[in-house]
């Protein structure tokens, strides 16, 4: 399968990447689903919504804290690295990502849209204006907005929030543009993101899934690899490399 995707790759200009909490398994972050997974541990509807914010603003912090604490420990992997130079091999590349932990931005990776923001980041609860990730949140004592007095939450997006506009548009116009499409590292249960391969693949682009287990995706999928993103990724960009040398 390695051969006949770099073939594929080779031959496609419009490449587009969706990867999920997987692709940073391998630095040390956990994902939020199955074995070990966050949510096995934690319940969204208490850390990761709007009204648990308003009901219990520091719990949020402390969990926020403690996640930016391991967040702030890691580093990129192999997996990471390979997306950055893969970016190269294509004329038109988009990454975008699921993750909030900015692990591709770190890597080197250039076009990337974040879909769930950014855990380093802040931003008012009230009138959304943006703060600095050097702002450090004491949970006891939460600051508020110098606009408007509303409490600093983090920048990410919860449960029962909307996406940015703006960037889920751009990430839907690329998929239904791509001819070829990653799905690396997501279950691909939560939309609209989930919803991303199936445009492309609706539009004609060949899917390869890169998942360690079966998702939603996997029996639509033109090739699934269920390998480590962080293995199979560099052997692929070796094995493109030297089609083209
Ligand atoms: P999940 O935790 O749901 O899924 C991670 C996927 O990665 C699973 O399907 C694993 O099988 C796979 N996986 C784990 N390690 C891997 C590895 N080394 N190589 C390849 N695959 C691996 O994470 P997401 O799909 O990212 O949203 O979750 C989507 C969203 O749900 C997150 O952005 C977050 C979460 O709740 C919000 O917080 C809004």
């Amino acid at each position: 399968m390695l051969e006949e995707i770099a073939n594929i790759a080779r031959n496609c200009q419009r490449c587009v990447v969706l990867t999920g909490a997987g692709i940073s398994a391998e630095s040390g972050v956990p994902t939020f689903r199955g074995k070990d997974g966050l949510w096995g541990k934690f319940k969204p509807e208490e850390l990761a919504t709007m009204d648990a914010f308003l009901a219990n603003p520091k719990v949020v912090w402390e969990w926020y804290n403690w996640r930016r604490q391991i967040i702030g420990e890691v580093k990129p992997n192999p997996g990471h690295y390979a997306l950055c130079e893969l970016e190269e091999m294509f004329t038109n590349f988009t990454l975008v990502t699921q993750n909030v932990d900015g692990l591709h931005r770190v890597a080197g990776s250039r076009n990337i849209l974040e879909l769930h923001g950014n855990i380093n980041l802040n931003k008012c609860v009230e009138c959304s204006q943006k703060y600095p990730d050097d702002l450090e949140i004491n949970p006891d004592d939460i600051p508020g907005c110098p606009n408007c007095g509303g409490q600093i939450r983090p920048d990410v997006v919860w449960f029962g929030e909307m996406l940015d506009a703006t960037i889920i548009s751009q990430a839907f116009d690329k998929s239904a543009k791509a001819d070829l499409f990653f799905s690396i590292g997501t279950s691909t249960l939560v939309h609209p993101a989930a919803s991303l391969p199936l445009e492309a693949k609706r539009s004609g682009a060949t899917l390869v899934e890169i998942n360690i287990e079966a998702t939603p995706l996997t029996t639509l999928a033109d090739f699934h690899i269920a390998e480590l993103s962080g293995v199979f990724l560099p052997n692929l960009l070796e094995r493109i490399k030297s089609i083209s040398a």
